[in-house]
């Protein structure tokens, strides 16, 4: 029996809210209003009427033109607030900033080095503003792509928001991948403009930006101008017409730039997300579904309130952090903390040093990094003061009871629920989460958000309790992602054709006789190092990209700290001779094509790979073999060989 399910089953206590803390949370005000006197009944009749649980809250931001129907669901596609007119950043900044909230800090931004930046409202509208009349000087303006490959810096949302000022969509490249994934993510997105920086301190050491664009620009035909921040001082060569630093073209702009009038079904970004293939999808969200979504799961889910200071410790490059640094804490008005280093950086007390000293109330991190601190041990925490935490929060992959009992013993003192949140790049917000005022089973996401319908089924889209299967979707939710940017057949091919009329979301999971949801990871070849999604095929693509190389297979080897590693088998050409030279040399080459996250912790060369008759890999057999289970059906196995070679390897 695995480590983990020894302690599932062991792990049997419900953990339940104090009273005083349901009383005082938005969801039980919601539901007084609403005379809903509890969880169950709260979701039972937002299901049977999502039109209005949505209404409700879509009141509470403005819209230049109301709008005429709350939704239209004619599944795969839905339409939101149609016939509506909105802008996200009306909502985000422009109201505040002009209102009650005009000093109020929006972004507290703290560097590796411990510098700190506080940005209010009024201020950060002013730059936004800046940057978005330098934009227009750029000639960017309605549906225009921007491609921003910045590190965890102000400029990075400031950038942003200034794209979705004007109606330009941004293309954010997480800075952690190496700039090969920048090339072909502007030349699938077709930017005029990019956005970068000198460079970013990572652990005390300078790491250079824009050496590595400056090479990618070579490849990307679209781009007319790279906008610089000079962050590091790190020096650069700048390119003739092309290159622009920030602080000079900012400095003549005008202070205020009009807000653009969009549809609530125009786009606001694409973020490319790891699918099946070496190609990753370009989700697409747009302006009035996602507004509405982020803003009211960080309103009853991590229940905030106008004095919180909120932090949301993920990379803005993910999903994550443009839901839930970026733009939901701007649509509650609240602040949210950004921190460009890593979190146990200089030492293991650096995020608890933070969360003293900026009085953080509500913390949501990944299980990775809640494992990587149970490991430094709980000294680290025990040295500060966390009493101004009131709610945890836990995303990006399975946390498992062990991590989730210490991170709520040792980091929320038994008084702060844990709200472990499941979703996607794709559903923009959480759709599988508890709220504050739920019964928590740690390793459990708990039930559906209200009006999402959520279920398991097996292959052939029966429902199932108790057992597990693929975890589907059979309602639309406002900031459900609308289409994969250019490739509407991949939309549907990819979430839409498995089962009538439902979302396929790529998990399996369980969901128990209470109805509680348990997710157990990723059922296609898409993995999750630290949080983060890798498609094997990509790395594999990296790896047959290399001289030498003739054919890789990679699998995910799991990982105490990170959940999985990236395991690599390949087989050499003819006359290539394989060493530990060799391997480092592929290790590198992977590092540099994607990125540091997806570097193999071990490749393994091999004579063959086990395949089927039809000369399809099996991976499936890789994977057993590497995580010591047992392999299964091998009867279409051509080549049992190589499952050996592989045993003896691992
Ligand atoms: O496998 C699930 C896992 O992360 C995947 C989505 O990855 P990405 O689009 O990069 O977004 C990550 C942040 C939302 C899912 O398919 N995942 C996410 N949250 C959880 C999770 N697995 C288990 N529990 C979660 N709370």
């Amino acid at each position: 029996m695995s480590k983990d399910l020894d302690y599932l089953l062991k792990e049997k206590r419900i953990f339940e809210p104090s009273k005083t803390l349901v009383d005082d949370t938005n969801i039980k005000k919601w539901m007084d209003e609403h005379d809903i006197s509890d969880y169950d009944e709260l979701l039972e009749k937002a299901e049977e009427n999502p039109k209005w649980f949505w209404d409700d809250l879509a009141r509470e931001l403005e819209w230049y033109k109301p709008y005429e129907k709350t939704f239209e669901w004619n599944p795969p596609h839905a339409e939101w607030f149609l016939n509506g007119k909105f802008n996200i950043i009306h909502n985000a900044l422009d109201r505040h900033a002009k209102g009650t909230n005009k000093n109020k800090t929006a972004f507290l931004w703290e560097s590796e080095s411990g510098n700190v930046r506080r940005i209010s409202y009024h201020e950060l509208y002013i730059e936004v503003n800046k940057f978005a009349n330098a934009l227009k000087s750029l000639g960017i303006g309605k549906g225009d792509t921007v491609s921003i490959y910045l590190p965890m810096i102000p400029e990075l949302p400031i950038a942003m928001l200034a794209c979705a000022k004007i109606g330009a969509i941004h293309s954010v490249v997480f800075s952690g991948f190496w700039a090969k994934a920048f090339q072909d993510r502007i030349n699938d997105a077709g930017s005029k403009v990019a956005i970068t920086a000198d460079g970013f301190p990572r652990r005390g050491k300078l790491l250079n930006l824009k050496e590595n664009v400056d090479k990618i620009l070579e490849n990307t035909p679209t781009i007319t101008n790279l906008i610089v921040v000079n962050h590091a001082d790190v020096p650069v060569k700048m390119e003739g017409n092309r290159d622009v630093w920030w602080h000079e073209i900012m400095e003549n702009m005008d202070t205020e730039c009009s807000t653009e009038e969009m549809d609530p079904e125009d786009p606001l970004f694409i973020l490319y997300t790891s699918g099946t293939t070496g190609k990753p999808k370009g989700v697409v969200h747009v302006h009035g579904g996602y507004a509405v979504g982020v803003y009211s799961t960080l309103k009853f889910v991590f229940d905030i309130k106008k004095d919180d200071v909120w932090w949301c410790a993920a990379d803005i490059g993910w999903i994550t952090g443009h839901s839930y640094i970026v733009y939901a804490p701007l649509l509650m008005g609240v602040t949210s903390l950004i921190y460009e280093g890593t979190p146990d950086y200089p030492d293991p007390g650096r995020i608890w040093d933070m969360i003293e000293k900026y009085g953080v109330s509500v913390f949501y991190t990944a299980p990775t990094t809640v494992r990587m601190f149970m490991k430094f041990g709980e000294e680290w925490p025990e040295k500060y003061d966390l009493s101004s935490l009131r709610l945890l929060g836990s995303v990006g992959e399975p946390i498992n009871p062990e991590a989730w009992v210490w991170y709520y013993k040792i980091i929320g003192r038994e008084k702060c629920p844990i709200m472990d949140t499941w979703w996607q790049t794709e559903t923009g917000m959480h759709l599988i989460t508890p709220l504050p005022i739920s019964k928590l089973k740690p390793g459990s996401a708990v039930k559906p958000f209200p009006t999402v319908k959520a279920d398991i089924v097996d292959d052939n889209g029966n429902s199932l309790v108790g057992n597990g299967g693929h975890l589907v979707i059979k309602s639309t939710w406002p900031s459900m992602f609308r289409t994969l940017y250019k490739d509407p057949d991949r939309y549907i091919e990819a979430y839409w054709s498995s089962f009538e009329n439902t979302y396929l979301s790529g998990d399996v999971a369980r969901k128990d006789e209470d109805g509680y949801f348990w997710i157990q990871g990723r059922e296609d070849d898409v993995l999750n190092v630290a949080g983060h999604r890798i498609s094997t095929a990509e790395v594999e693509s990296a790896l047959v990209s290399f001289p030498g190389v003739a054919e890789a297979a990679v699998v995910g080897k799991p990982d105490e700290i990170k959940g999985e590693e990236v395991c690599a088998f390949v087989v050499l050409k003819q006359n290539y001779i394989a060493d530990e030279n060799l391997e480092a040399a592929l290790r590198h080459h992977v590092r540099c094509e994607i990125g540091p996250i997806a570097t193999p912790v071990c490749v393994n060369m091999v004579s063959d790979l086990p395949k089927t008759r039809s000369g399809k890999i099996m991976r499936r057999v890789i994977k057993a073999k590497v995580k010591g289970e047992p392999v299964g059906d091998i009867s279409t196995l051509a080549n049992p060989e190589a499952v050996d070679e592989i045993h003896k390897l691992v």
